[in-house]
């Protein structure tokens, strides 16, 4: 490792150390200050290379909180903080440890498969990563039975924050659906640790809320969300880690002996990668999403449909969403933006409507790499860390500039790092 690199490596860790509270991490503190799901799952990528232990307790922490449908909640709010909006008050899930009442990506089968193929106490391995096979299953059938009532093979979010992706532009035609009317009055607190210019705006946040009554109006009960929602939408980025996940996890279940979970999930990952087809744009050269209210795909070529190459989708696919992203990079100095830069709603520094993200970058990368587009894979890689270099441990990044956006010293920024850092 170059001097450089080893300095990169050292800021990361104490990153990482710094926003550790022992049985899992806070995505930054201020802004984020609880635990959030796939930001701990990734975030365990990084811990494994430091201290295997505390990267199982990360997600086991998490899954301890899981809901008794097999749901598992985005946020779980371990202690009090009047510091992030909204609270638990607000969602009021009538859980023993408070948590909010929608999910977010299902990256964690990904995530174990990676930390049981990086763990060198073999032993603990075996007994963690067998003691999380069935929840992890358990949240992934959750996905089909209360998320995909049709057996379409692929399930919808019922809430921008379920996607990750909380602003896209995929967003913003199915959102004009959402009504406002009734919302209770409320202060963001975003805004009081993040540039307002990099967050969402209020008209969102507006329809976030709305969400958020309607389905605590609902009791919170999963077999009534989907059908009674104004938004549904089946993100194409979604369900390819959905299906990363189901293919790792039957993995390591074969390799564990759960036969029964293996068959399961590998047929849940090959009906997916069947309807990813439905959502293939010959024009954008990438996937869209698809509107489950109106049918209709959503003309928005985002980063949600680039990451289906996180999954195993056809090779020529690959290949096409690659020349996209290598199209997108002449437009901008940093790859990959969340959002196609020719178009007109491209908004640099605001959070998921242009801006890098590590994350994405590393799901990515790992996706082309897998299937020999090498070339495109090192140059994620090599911008991502062009990106740190130049800006610090942000949680994101305007791709025009590499100026860094929204909170700062971010946890799964660093855990990317160390990641990128140990394949280097
Ligand atoms: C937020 O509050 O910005 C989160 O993304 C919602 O989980």
């Amino acid at each position: 490792m170059t001097a450089d690199a080893a300095r990169l490596y050292r800021h990361a860790l104490e990153v990482l150390r710094e926003n550790d509270q022992g049985t899992y991490t806070v995505p930054t503190k201020g802004l984020y200050p609880f635990q959030w799901n796939w930001d701990s799952c990734l975030t365990a990528l990084g811990q494994v290379h430091y201290d295997e232990a505390r990267a199982w307790t990360e997600i086991e922490t998490l899954f301890a909180h899981q809901w008794p449908d097999g749901m598992l909640p985005h946020i779980v709010f371990h202690v009090h903080s009047d510091g992030y909006f909204p609270g638990p008050s607000v969602w009021d899930t009538g859980r023993p440890i408070a948590t909010s009442g929608i999910t977010q990506p299902p990256v964690a089968g990904f995530a174990v498969r990676r930390l049981f193929e990086r763990s060198a106490d073999r032993e603990a391995a075996v007994r963690r990563a067998r003691a999380l096979l069935a929840r992890i299953d358990a949240w992934h059938r959750w996905f089909y039975q209360m998320r995909d009532p049709h057996n379409e093979g692929l399930v919808a979010i019922l809430h921008p924050w379920e996607s990750g992706r909380d602003n896209s532009i995929d967003w913003d035609e199915a959102f004009e659906r959402v009504p406002t009317e009734g919302i209770a009055p409320y202060s963001r607190r975003d805004t009081q640790h993040a540039d307002p210019a990099h967050r969402p705006t209020k008209a969102q946040y507006d329809r976030y809320l709305w969400l958020v009554q309607h389905f605590r109006s609902l009791g919170w009960d999963n077999r009534r969300l989907h059908d009674a929602s104004p938004f549904q939408v089946v993100d194409p980025g979604f369900n390819a880690i959905l299906i990363r996940s189901a293919t790792d996890l039957a993995a390591l279940a074969e390799e564990l002996g759960e036969a029964e979970i293996a068959r399961a999930n590998r047929a849940r990952a090959a009906a997916g990668i069947a309807a990813l087809e439905t959502l293939w744009s010959d024009r954008h050269g990438q996937y869209l999403c698809r509107d489950r209210t109106t049918g209709e795909l959503i003309d928005s070529a985002s980063i949600g449909g680039i990451l289906p190459v996180f999954a195993a989708i056809p090779q020529e696919r690959c290949r096409e969403v690659a020349r996209t992203i290598e199209r997108w990079a002449h437009k901008v100095a940093f790859v990959v933006p969340s959002h196609d830069p020719l178009d007109p709603r491209f908004e640099a520094k605001r959070y998921w409507r242009a801006p890098v993200w590590l994350v994405m970058n590393y799901m990515i990368a790992d996706g082309l790499r897998a299937a020999a587009e090498t070339a495109v894979a090192d140059a994620i890689v090599q911008s991502s860390l062009d990106l740190i270099t130049r800006s610090g441990f942000a949680e994101y990044y305007d791709p025009l500039t590499g100026e860094p956006c929204g909170g700062g010293r971010f946890t799964w920024t660093a855990a990317m790092v160390i990641e990128f850092l140990e394949a280097a």
